[in-house]
């Protein structure tokens, strides 16, 4: 293969970076994510330019010529950034790197570009493509990034203890590339992961979760939770998934691995769905089973329970996760709760009443419940998985036809507060809550339909039995 890739350097960019370094004489160089992701055929969605002097003068020309006009200039860590079309362009002047024990903040020196290429953090992202006239496009490849890229393999550029003790998040980049790209890491590297886990700690949480989110959006997202159980790097930041792995048997009763159990849920998800939240929601499912896990002599082991204390769990991670805590928190949270009442119908009878009350509380969330549901079907005996998936067939149909009829997903009360009101000339209070909440318990329970005349005359039973007068007749269009 030729070393040359000046006919993939289209981007405008490197057009005018080009001739500006050439026309000075400096050297520069596209380098890292972008030159992988090109030779891996990826889509990219930033440039990085390293320039062997001031990466400031040069973004700051490179914007002028382009007419772009708003450009970051970060002073302190002598880089400067913009955008141009659809891509972040940063430039940075080539640098020799020295850490500290105890801090990701580099003591930072200008460097060549072989000292620029030894601080990154794999072979495969420290390939540069020069960006001069003379030899524009060729690959300059120290470490033999193009042979790791095609074998699929992680390997540093330096000691692997030296690069990940110099910023220990590249061992959650690692993890992340691998689950990405099915890369393998290679067996000193792995060590060196394994050996430096605990300087996770200097981390910190958000940059954590940032890699973890890129793994849970991974198509087959187990495999990078497995290569952070087996490095300890999850320990370090997740110790309640750490605690859903092993199998106790007492008496010869045993139960599943919950840990490899939740990684096949989420891997299930992941074929369905896209949503990094319903994803989240597959890893937290059963978060609870170990502080709920109980031995009973006659039925075996219980997890009792633990559906009400994982979503009662889920706030508190989330906030130590630094995850959000708005509405994808809740979603999250509802869906743990919740998890086991399709699985309860599709293992029991089915009731209209049952399918109603579970429309009403999963609401707009009941067909990523569903897709959560039918992810949880994991069985060694496949008899159970077939016998379990055709009435999970069975209960969707079910909850079609209830829809279609009774309209309780999102449900709008059929009697409003304010013909209860009116019709017995009640100031707001209590009472009116009550009703309501009985008219629906009604229609829930399929005592009566989901219609203005039939909750009209279950209200005014209602009424006569708690003695309230009615002062006007309530009218269907109220
Ligand atoms: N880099 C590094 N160590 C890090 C982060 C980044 O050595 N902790 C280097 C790598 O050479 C990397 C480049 O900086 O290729 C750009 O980093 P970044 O944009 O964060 O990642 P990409 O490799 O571009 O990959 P992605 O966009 O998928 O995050």
């Amino acid at each position: 293969m030729s070393n040359n890739y000046a006919s993939f350097l289209t981007h405008p960019v490197f057009k005018v970076a080009s001739q500006i370094i050439t026309e000075k004489n400096l050297e520069a160089y596209v380098i890292g994510g972008y030159v992988r992701d090109l030779l891996l055929e990826r889509p990219s969605k930033d440039i990085d330019i390293v320039v062997i002097g001031n990466g400031l003068d040069l973004a700051k020309e490179c914007a002028e010529r382009l007419r772009v006009k708003k450009v970051s200039f970060f002073h302190n860590f002598g880089t400067a950034q913009f955008k141009y079309k659809d891509l972040d362009v940063e430039f940075v002047g080539a640098r020799k790197e020295s850490y500290r024990q105890d801090s990701r903040k580099p003591l930072i020196e200008n460097g060549t570009l072989i000292d620029d290429q030894n601080r990154r953090d794999f072979t495969i992202n420290a390939m540069g493509l020069s960006l001069h006239a003379s030899n524009f496009g060729e690959l300059i490849d120290p470490f033999n990034g193009v042979e790791d890229l095609s074998k699929g393999i992680l390997r540093t550029p330096l000691d692997p203890n030296t690069t990940y003790s110099d910023d220990p998040l590249r061992m959650m980049r690692a993890v992340r590339f691998a689950a990405q790209l099915d890369f393998k890491i290679e067996g000193e590297s792995l060590q060196a992961i394994y050996d430096n886990a605990a300087r996770l700690d200097i981390i910190s949480v958000e940059r954590i979760m940032d890699e973890c989110n890129k793994i849970i959006l991974c198509a087959e997202p187990s495999r990078g939770f497995k290569l952070l159980f087996s490095t300890k790097l999850l320990h370090q930041f997740f110790p309640e998934m750490v605690d859903l792995h092993g199998v106790e048997t007492i008496d010869g009763k045993t139960h599943k691995d919950n840990f490899f159990h939740t990684l096949e849920v989420l891997d299930n998800v992941a074929k369905e769905s896209d949503n990094l939240w319903l994803r989240w929601a597959a890893i937290l499912h059963d978060i609870a089973k170990p502080p709920t896990k109980k031995l009973d002599r006659e039925i075996g082991w219980t997890f009792h329970g633990h559906e009400e204390l994982g979503a009662r769990m889920t706030p508190k991670i989330f906030k130590r996760l630094k995850l959000p805590l708005d509405h994808k928190m809740k979603y999250v949270e509802k869906l743990v709760r919740l998890h086991l009442r399709p699985i309860a119908l599709v293992k029991g009878s089915v009731s209209d009443s049952a399918i109603r009350r579970l429309l009403s509380e999963a609401d707009d969330d009941i067909e990523d419940l569903m897709t959560l549901c039918n992810a949880d079907i994991t069985s060694k005996n496949e008899f159970k998985v077939k016998k379990y998936k055709k009435n999970f067939e069975m209960v969707m149909e079910k909850l079609k036809a209830v829809e279609e009829k009774d309209r309780i997903r999102n449900f709008q009360a059929p009697v409003s507060g304010e013909l209860i009101m009116q019709t017995y000339n009640l100031a707001p209070c209590a009472e009116i809550g009550s009703i309501k909440a009985r008219i629906k318990e009604a229609i829930l329970e399929g005592e009566i339909p989901n219609e203005p005349a039939n909750a009209i005359a279950l209200m005014l039973k209602i009424g006569e039995e708690l003695g309230l007068k009615v002062v006007k007749e309530p009218t269907l269009n109220k």
